[in-house]
């Protein structure tokens, strides 16, 4: 009989059980094969130098998994009928490389742009990036222990499906006191874009039409395209959309949604004046539209108060409130919340156990206890002063490039994280040399709906998580490349 060669792991305890996964593995990579005579457990143990016992133990794993048979007088052999029929196939290293299997996808979506995530870049201008290593994390710390110390069991199992109960009615009274949002339920969620592919599938048929900002967020317009729904732009001017244009689109009587994000529009960051509010409303309401409204980054807001938003004056409970802790905290935190009226409410969590039983209520226990002792805002606070500063570092630094005679155009953004600059040409090949030169910008090309609309002269700046000394030192990257590629 054929000496073995096994390749044992070595980490791997107990002994026993490296030794069956050994021999398992020289089947399934066709060394054994199919009724194969195998050595006597006290030869094997010689060879791997062990006890009888141990082979013994190994090969009763073996016969236990359905790999081995035992023949009385004859010994062990290889099953005759494997547990899977996969001795034939290559060795392929299963972790490292992709298996062979061809896979025929109903879906897929093109690669990210970056072969790196944007926080790894030494200098992050990305739109969305909070100043994470500022979280106050030894604070927010006491509430997770808490959390743990006395768990909410209840919580802990299946059920409770619309999220943490004390979370839910702290975020009531937080949205109540300062968005004065009253009337409507709220539903956790683990990040909008969770809540964003819910709402696409719970609202949106094939073929229906979804009316979107021209320029705007790509990730809800794939939950949209997910559902088969199309989409539809609005045009956009200096202070928001085009109210005549929707107008005219609402009036075909194709438009069943209206994604908008009315605080800081997304990218431009422009506030949609009071007035056109309340025309989109009307609108709504006259042609039986539903709004879902994404407040992303509703507390940084620095100029004024933030506008409250259209889910605080909506009679007909038609705007679907989205909001997110991934700006507040920290996208990894993967926290955000639904607010929307009854009529709507089951049907939403109905849903969402589909796709996902409930949220993650830990978290959200942690966050509630948070809120209730004040914590919480008082974090808001401390965050709206240094982004609020780190905007002014980031105007103060745009004019000084614009009095050495730096061509450039901004509209001072009365909130949000960044600032969409008009440069006026080149934006994607600064966007290509600044990624070259590790500093994430976005250009305006990854915002637009029609391709065809890109003029090449914005690129997005997102100054929050940024230091003053760092913004100063990548601007100087940004500009010395924009210098050299227009001249
Ligand atoms: C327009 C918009 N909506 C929502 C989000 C937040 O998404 P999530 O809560 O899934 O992290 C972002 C983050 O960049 C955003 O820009």
């Amino acid at each position: 009989m054929k000496e073995l060669t096994l390749i044992l792991d070595e980490q791997l305890k107990p002994v026993f059980l490296r030794i069956a996964y050994a021999l398992r593995h020289a089947i399934q990579t066709g060394q054994l094969t199919a009724n194969e005579p195998l050595p006597s457990a006290r030869k094997l143990a010689t060879q791997l130098k062990t006890n009888r016992h141990t082979v013994m133990a190994a090969y009763q794993e073996l016969i236990a998994q359905g790999w081995v048979e035992s023949i009385e007088r004859k010994g062990y052999h290889v099953a005759t009928s494997l547990p899977i029929e996969s001795s034939s196939l290559p060795n392929t290293n299963r972790i490292e490389q992709p298996s062979p299997f061809q896979w025929h996808l109903a879906e897929d979506l093109s690669e990210n742009r970056l072969n790196k995530p944007a926080h790894k870049y030494q200098y992050n201008f990305a739109g969305g990036s909070p100043d994470v290593s500022l979280f106050p994390f030894k604070d927010f710390k006491s509430y997770m222990n808490d959390s743990l110390s006395r768990p909410n069991l209840d919580d802990l199992n299946y059920g409770n499906n619309a999220g943490n109960e004390n979370f839910l009615h702290q975020i009531k009274l937080y949205l109540r006191r300062v968005r004065s949002i009253t009337n409507k339920d709220i539903i956790a969620v683990n990040g909008s874009q969770e809540a964003l592919y819910l709402i696409a599938r719970l609202l949106l048929q094939e073929g229906e039409k979804v009316a979107v900002e021209t320029l705007g967020y790509q990730p809800a317009w794939n939950a949209f395209n997910a559902t088969g729904a199309s989409l539809v732009p609005i045009k956009q001017h200096a202070n928001g959309i085009d109210i005549e244009h929707l107008e005219s689109l609402f009036s075909t009587g194709d438009i069943k949604l209206l994604y908008l994000t009315p605080l800081h529009q997304y990218p431009t960051t422009i506030t949609l004046p009071i007035h056109e509010r309340m025309a989109v409303y009307r609108l709504a309401a006259q042609h039986n539209v539903a709004i879902l409204e994404d407040d992303y980054d509703h507390e940084f807001h620095y100029d004024s108060q933030p506008l409250t938003p259209l889910a605080a004056d909506d009679p007909l409970g038609l705007v679907i409130y989205l909001s997110t802790f991934s700006k507040i905290m920290f996208p990894g935190g993967r926290i955000g919340f639904i607010a929307v009226d009854k009529a709507l409410s089951p049907a939403i969590m109905r849903y969402r156990s589909v796709m996902n039983h409930k949220p993650n209520v830990l978290m959200q226990d942690a966050i509630g206890r948070w809120m209730q002792d004040g914590g919480f805002e008082r974090h808001l606070r401390r965050m709206t002063k240094l982004y609020h500063q780190r905007r002014d570092h980031l105007i103060h630094t745009l004019e000084e490039y614009q009095a050495q005679g730096v061509s450039l155009n901004y509209h001072l953004p009365a909130g949000g994280m960044s600032l969409w600059l008009d440069i006026k040409s080149h934006a994607l090949e600064l966007e290509k040399a600044c990624l070259e030169n590790d500093v994430y910008i976005a250009a305006e090309h990854n915002f637009h709906l029609d391709p065809a609309k890109n003029e090449n002269r914005y690129v997005r700046l997102g100054y929050a998580g940024l230091s003053t000394e760092k913004l100063t030192q990548g601007l100087g990257i940004v500009f010395s490349l924009l210098k050299s590629i227009q001249s």
